[in-house]
């Protein structure tokens, strides 16, 4: 290991290598690494005339662009002057295609009830409601605030947005009346859409409850629009709310796409930074959407009879990008699902899988270390031969844990594509191409071809190979975010002032001598023993290749003499939390990375503080691990009794 350098030390030893079988590559559109190479060439070079080849053939032109791409600075415009509309792309492009009656949305809610709507269908639906937020005087530039359960409407409500021009700022339906209100005022929002209730675990939340509340405090909405998807009882305010069905009842069947510019905003995503108040991530029309498609159909080699299911939330940007706008303007059939994983069982998405023959699917490593521990025999049950691709989002996936969902979901026959990226990049950006990439479990791979990394130091000097640094991209790309809303200056600072020229992603990672990416945690999230600055997934990896482990969060404490301590919070497998385990594991980690390495305090614990999209809130763990009271905003923690119960493990 390097003393002198500023960098971040890389002691995580992986060589598993999966090349893709000749069959999956032989049927795929990118189906070799010189084929990959070559189009990752091409949109380096002249990444005008790539984007402009593709824009063309993919998305529908009302009025045709001048420019391809515009910069100045930081503020980059793509297909200048053009007119298009995310909402004909996933639709109306489609039905004029001849493929009308093709399956857009499967659909099951929680209690198992089912909906089946074709592309025709959903274009009706869109339709109707589009007509029905105007009716309510929704424009162009309106912002609509969607706190919706995972019913076919929620994405409903966002094409019909994207129909007429107006903003949809989606708030996942777990947050509180208070974050509501804040992201409300923060996007002056002036519609509000919800439901009666939403389906939980056999339980019914009522959002409209929860609603009501965050209207005491949102002075800017005018108008409640109800969707009734459990029939419980609910406050009603005359004048103010509107039942869904009434407000469609009688309104015109069609709605013609508007035809907008390449640039209006399409939406806006609040996403946490990890201190401080939720930034409104704005996203454009054209460039956001040609990046969802195009990531879309590369990273999943999508072919028009698979059956793909995303388990996100359309809640957070994984929902829009890979729910929503990604497959569907590529014309995909995609399952959409409300319920939880573990009800009524621990194998409910198997059971799905199989019904449906499921043949893409796209998780996070959250959710594939609970089927671990929910264990084996809930996914032996069931016949998942229907698979053939598998991918992973949100956190960077332990070796052990990939090797799980290789072996135990894809029969050891599925690539898995490990794609990187965030609610500012619009969709994915680093990631295997199944039928090309020999992946390597922990590894995100490459850069998608338009994806220019780059890894600094903080002096912000290039790394070298194997070395951890900042990791940036060099040149835009045309699903960029394009501000924060209403705060030009936050823009700037977080993403541009670091380092000069590019975006910062806040993700410090390393490339290997094969160009293999590897992310390793946030920034803030690096712990110092010693003047070795290690990175957290490098030691919670090791931690998790020990059988006994199911889940767990490092973090640095203040140490006097090392500088800082390496203090781990961990979940296990069944197996009993005896001070001969801690001893056991301390050697463990010993063995797989070495002595400097070495947690110094474990700290068992049932469950780890996490977000409601399921990542590991390690800000909060290092105030816990210091002995500290905790500190900053919590609003977006799941459940406040973990840290309690985390306060009083000890080592
Ligand atoms: C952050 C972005 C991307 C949509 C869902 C989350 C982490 C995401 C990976 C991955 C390692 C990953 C990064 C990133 N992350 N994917 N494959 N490997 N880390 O979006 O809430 O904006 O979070 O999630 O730290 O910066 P987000």
């Amino acid at each position: 290991m390097s003393e002198q350098s500023s960098g971040i030390d890389n002691v995580m030893q992986e060589n598993r290598l999966f090349p893709p079988s000749a069959e999956f590559a032989g049927n795929a559109a990118i189906g070799s690494m010189q084929q990959y190479q070559e189009l990752w060439d091409r949109a380096e070079k002249d990444p005008t005339r790539f984007w402009d080849g593709i824009a063309k053939d993919e998305l529908h032109w009302f009025e045709p662009y001048g420019d391809v791409l515009k910069q100045d600075g930081h503020n980059v415009e793509w297909f200048v002057g053009g007119k298009t509309n995310l909402s004909y792309n996933c639709l109306d492009a489609h039905i004029e295609a001849g493929n009308g009656d093709r399956k857009a949305i499967i659909w099951e809610g929680e209690p198992g009830d089912t909906r089946t709507l074709t592309y025709r269908e959903l274009h009706g639906e869109v339709c109707k409601f589009a007509n029905g937020l105007k009716k309510l005087g929704v424009g162009v530039g309106d912002v609509v605030s969607i706190y919706m359960p995972m019913t076919p409407e929620l994405a409903i409500a966002m094409l019909a947005c994207a129909r007429i021009g107006a903003i949809h700022s989606v708030i996942f339906a777990g947050f509180s009346a208070e974050a509501i209100a804040d992201r409300n005022n923060d996007a002056k929002a002036k519609i509000q859409l919800t439901s009666d209730g939403l389906n939980r675990r056999g339980k019914v939340l009522p959002l409209k409850d929860t609603v009501d509340d965050a209207m005491k405090k949102s002075p800017t909405v005018e108008h409640v629009v109800v969707l009734r998807r459990v029939g419980n009882e609910v406050q009603w305010t005359e004048g103010r709310d509107h039942w869904w069905h009434e407000l469609c009842d009688s309104v015109d069947a069609d709605c013609p796409a508007l035809p907008l510019d390449s640039e209006t905003t399409s939406f806006i995503l609040y996403t946490s930074g990890s201190t401080g108040k939720p930034k409104g991530i704005r996203h454009t029309t054209a460039g956001y959407n040609l990046w969802a498609k195009m990531t879309f159909k590369w990273v999943f080699d999508w072919k028009p009879d698979d059956v793909y299911w995303c388990t996100a939330d359309c809640g957070w940007i994984t929902g829009h990008s890979y729910i929503v706008y990604g497959p569907m303007s590529a014309g995909a059939t995609c399952l959409m699902f409300e319920g939880a994983p573990n009800y009524p069982a621990e194998n409910r998405f198997w059971e799905l899988v199989e019904k449906y023959r499921v043949s893409i699917f796209y998780t996070a490593p959250t959710a594939i270390r609970a089927f671990i521990k929910w264990g084996d025999e809930q996914v032996e049950k069931h016949d998942l031969s229907s698979l053939r691709v598998l991918g992973t989002v949100g956190e960077g996936i332990n070796p052990e844990a990939w090797m799980w969902y290789h072996e135990k979901i894809g029969g050891g026959r599925c690539p898995i594509v490990d794609t990187w990226w965030q609610t500012e990049t619009g969709g994915i950006m680093m990631s295997p191409l199944p039928g090309a990439t020999a992946t390597k479990p922990g590894s995100c791979t490459k850069p998608l071809p338009g994806v220019v990394p780059a890894i600094v130091d903080e002096s912000l000097k290039p790394v070298g190979e194997n070395q951890g640094g900042m990791l940036c991209i060099a040149k835009p790309w045309p699903g960029m975010l394009r501000g924060v809303w209403g705060d030009d200056q936050r823009f700037f600072d977080t993403y541009w002032a670091t380092v000069p020229g590019n975006y910062l992603t806040g993700d410090n990672a390393r490339c290997d001598n094969d160009g293999y990416y590897w992310i390793m945690g946030r920034i803030d999230d690096v712990i110092n023993v010693s003047g070795h600055r290690l990175s957290t997934i490098e030691v919670e990896s090791a931690m998790v290749s020990h059988e006994a482990v199911a889940e767990c969060a490092a973090v640095g404490r203040p140490d006097e003499i090392k500088g800082q301590a390496i203090a781990v919070f961990c979940s296990l497998r069944g197996a009993e939390p005896t001070e001969e385990l801690r001893k056991e594991l301390k050697l463990h980690v010993r063995k797989e990375i070495g002595a400097l390495a070495v947690p110094d305090d474990i700290r068992f614990t049932d469950s780890l503080p996490k977000t409601r999209s399921g990542k590991i809130m390690r800000r909060l763990l290092r105030d816990i691990a210091a002995g500290r009271q905790v500190a900053g905003d919590v609003s977006t923690l799941e459940d406040y009794t973990a840290l309690a119960k985390l306060a009083s493990t000890e080592d």
